[in-house]
């Protein structure tokens, strides 16, 4: 069998994580040969309820679980790491503004980056969900400078997700029936959801989507708009995030970027703009279609259109805006 990997789960006593390390446990993300050492992480107050799930995970008797540590210091949580989730973040509360939401998890995303810099594996592959994800990773990211850029991406994939489901729905197929809808941006309300170059396959034909939903208006509209707030509806209606729906996209996510992406389809990822795609500012943590190879991602390029240009402007304004609030001077 291989040497355990380190997977370290932030906020691991939270509602996400505890969806999220049994799917990990299972095999599901790196593998069904792959031994797993968990690496528990979350605040002083929360320290007995992570016992409870460390107790939980021991009595799950799961075959690849190595060691199980659980701690409330980062430079613990982090040492070694292989693969971080960090789930944990600053809850908005009632009163608090946005720019007060951005400056608190700015601490916390600093204080997380520079323990990664200093203990994590150079390879590490981190993946950021807390919200605001994007922006967060962008801090992460920005305080964690011996770590390649590319190793830090947030977490667009329950869009993604929410969206293949929308047109599954629709078109009355499968999830696997749908490929290639495309989220761009940030994992927010300005998000776009994009199905311009989307297939998928109806009575064993595959087709376009926008040829199979024969509904334009629909998918420039509905479809994009009950995407951007499908989040709020699940609050609505469980008084809480959704976790079940996110602890699956965290998974679906790092098992694309540790195991690759299947030969034409490619897949939402939040990943450090370069300024030379899609005329997107540099130093933007934005979520474009990528493809995955060899535990690196690539942008797949030329998926545009106008309508894109214009949807995409306004995601990565709010971005932008951001980067400002957190970072200020130090966005450049
Ligand atoms: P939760 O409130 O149930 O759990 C969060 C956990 O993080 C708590 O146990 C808390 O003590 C811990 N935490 C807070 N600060 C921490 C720190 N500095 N270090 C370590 N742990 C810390 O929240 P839930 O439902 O698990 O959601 C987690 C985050 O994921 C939230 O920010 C939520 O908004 C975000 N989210 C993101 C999604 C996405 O698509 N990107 C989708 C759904 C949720």
């Amino acid at each position: 069998m291989a040497e355990p990997l380190n997977v370290c789960v932030t906020g691991a006593a939270g509602q996400i994580a505890y969806s999220l390390i049994y799917i990990v446990a299972k095999g599901e993300v790196f593998g069904p040969e792959q031994p797993i050492n968990f690496l528990l992480l979350d605040i002083p107050p929360m320290m007995g309820v992570l016992e409870g799930v460390v107790m939980e995970i021991q009595d799950c008797a799961f075959p690849l679980v190595r060691d199980v540590v659980a701690t409330a210091d980062p430079l613990v949580g982090f040492k070694d790491c292989d693969a971080a989730f960090l789930l944990g973040a600053m809850p908005r509360r009632e009163g608090m503004e946005r720019k007060d939401l951005l400056q608190a998890n700015c601490k916390i995303f600093e204080a997380q980056g520079a323990a990664l810099d200093k203990v994590a594996k150079k390879t590490v592959k981190v993946l950021v969900v807390g919200n605001p994800a994007n922006t967060n990773a962008l801090i992460c990211s920005t305080f964690a400078p011996s770590i390649p850029k590319e190793n830090i991406t947030a977490m667009t994939r329950l869009d993604q997700n929410r969206a293949t489901a929308q047109i599954a729905a629709k078109l009355g197929v499968t999830c696997t029936d749908v490929k290639n809808v495309v989220i761009w941006g940030n994992h927010s309300g300005t998000q776009f959801p994009d199905a311009a170059n989307a297939t998928a396959t109806v009575n064993g034909e595959s087709m376009s989507v926008y040829d199979a939903v024969k509904d334009d208006n629909y998918l420039k509209t509905e479809f994009i708009a009950t995407v951007q707030q499908r989040g709020a509806a699940v609050i609505k209606a469980r008084k809480l995030s959704s976790a079940m729906s996110a602890a699956k996209a965290a998974c679906d996510h790092m098992r694309d970027w540790f195991c690759g992406t299947p030969e034409g389809v490619y897949v939402s990822m939040a990943v450090i703009s370069k300024g030379n795609t899609y005329g997107v500012d540099e130093n933007l943590m934005f979520s474009f279609p990528v493809t995955v190879k060899d535990k690196t991602w690539a942008i797949v390029e030329g998926l545009s259109n106008e309508f894109t240009v214009e949807k995409l402007m306004i995601t990565e304004n709010e971005l932008k805006g951001e980067r400002e609030m957190a970072l200020g001077s130090q966005s450049a």
